[in-house]
């Protein structure tokens, strides 16, 4: 059986140059998306340029359904997956009276409910072979949530609380749970709206290729939370520090558009 690492929301951004550094160091991968072109090319590309096996699945992982057909496509296909990067996610910003319901529960399943679908199922399988590991990409935003991204903040959130749970649960099986936190980064997922925000127009977003080298070697080396970048880090103390009511008043102000 030949090893992969499987990898959500491989097309662009942050996946697409997780995939790229990934395949640069000879690990055979399984790419998932829902565009099936960019999949393809990255497969022709990534294979040719690193001679490594690349496979890919396209699944819409906002319905739970497309995460258990995922998990039952690859089993039949008979791919190892060592390594699982739970990376897909959308976020939404706006009043949340105004926001589209439908978004945040598309929102919901895919960085929620598919997460936790991908996680039990290979998470058994690694367990019975007593070792793997499972990779939760989250944001800073589940330090510090932020108002007008109150369902986003909230996913991340969760994805926080069920990796560092799960990961000491697993504890000393072979499988090593862990999650990422990525601040403000360049990629298609910030939108016109979330450009012209306090906070945006005063921060520099990191480049997607220089948070992938930190994910890739948090993936294969690392343990528990990594907060990508220092300030980024910095700013995820805070609320330790700084009372609630105050913090809030400050991310409220950042988050607004005047
Ligand atoms: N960019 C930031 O500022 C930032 C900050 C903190 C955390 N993050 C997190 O980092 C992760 C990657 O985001 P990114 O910035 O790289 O965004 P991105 O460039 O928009 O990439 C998102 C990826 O997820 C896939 N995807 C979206 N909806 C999907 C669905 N329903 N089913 C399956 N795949 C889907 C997209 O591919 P298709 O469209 O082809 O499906 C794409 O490959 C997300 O979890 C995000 O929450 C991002």
């Amino acid at each position: 059986m030949k090893e992969y690492v499987l990898l959500t929301g491989a097309s662009s951004g942050i996946g697409y140059e997780m995939a790229n550094q990934l395949a640069a160091k000879k690990l055979n991968l399984i790419l998932v998306a829902r565009t099936e072109t960019k999949l393809q090319q990255m497969q022709a590309e990534l294979a040719n340029k690193y001679g490594i096996l690349v496979q890919y699945f396209v699944a819409d992982l906002s319905d739970v359904h497309a995460a258990i057909g995922l998990y039952k496509a690859v089993q039949q296909e008979n791919y190892l997956v060592t390594a699982l990067i739970n990376n897909a996610g959308i976020g939404n910003y706006g009043n949340f009276t105004e926001t589209p319901l439908e978004e945040e529960l598309s929102m919901i399943q895919l960085n929620i409910s598919s997460l936790v679908v991908l996680t039990k199922l290979f998470a058994k399988d690694m367990v019975s072979r007593k070792s793997g590991r499972i990779m939760n990409v989250s944001s800073l935003l589940a330090f510090l949530p932020f108002p007008y991204y109150s369902v986003y903040s909230a996913t991340k959130a969760f994805v926080m609380a069920f990796s560092e749970t799960l990961a000491a649960e697993l504890d000393g099986t072979g499988i090593i749970v862990t999650s990422l936190y990525p601040g403000t980064t360049d990629t298609g997922f910030t939108t016109d709206k979330m450009h012209s925000t306090n906070h945006y127009k005063s921060s520099k977003p990191m480049h997607p290729k220089m948070v992938a080298e930190q994910a890739v070697k948090h993936l294969l080396h690392g343990k528990g939370k990594k907060v990508v970048g220092f300030q980024n880090w910095f700013n995820s103390k805070l609320s330790s520090i700084v009372p609630d009511n105050i913090m809030m008043k400050i991310k409220k102000k950042l988050a607004s558009q005047q």
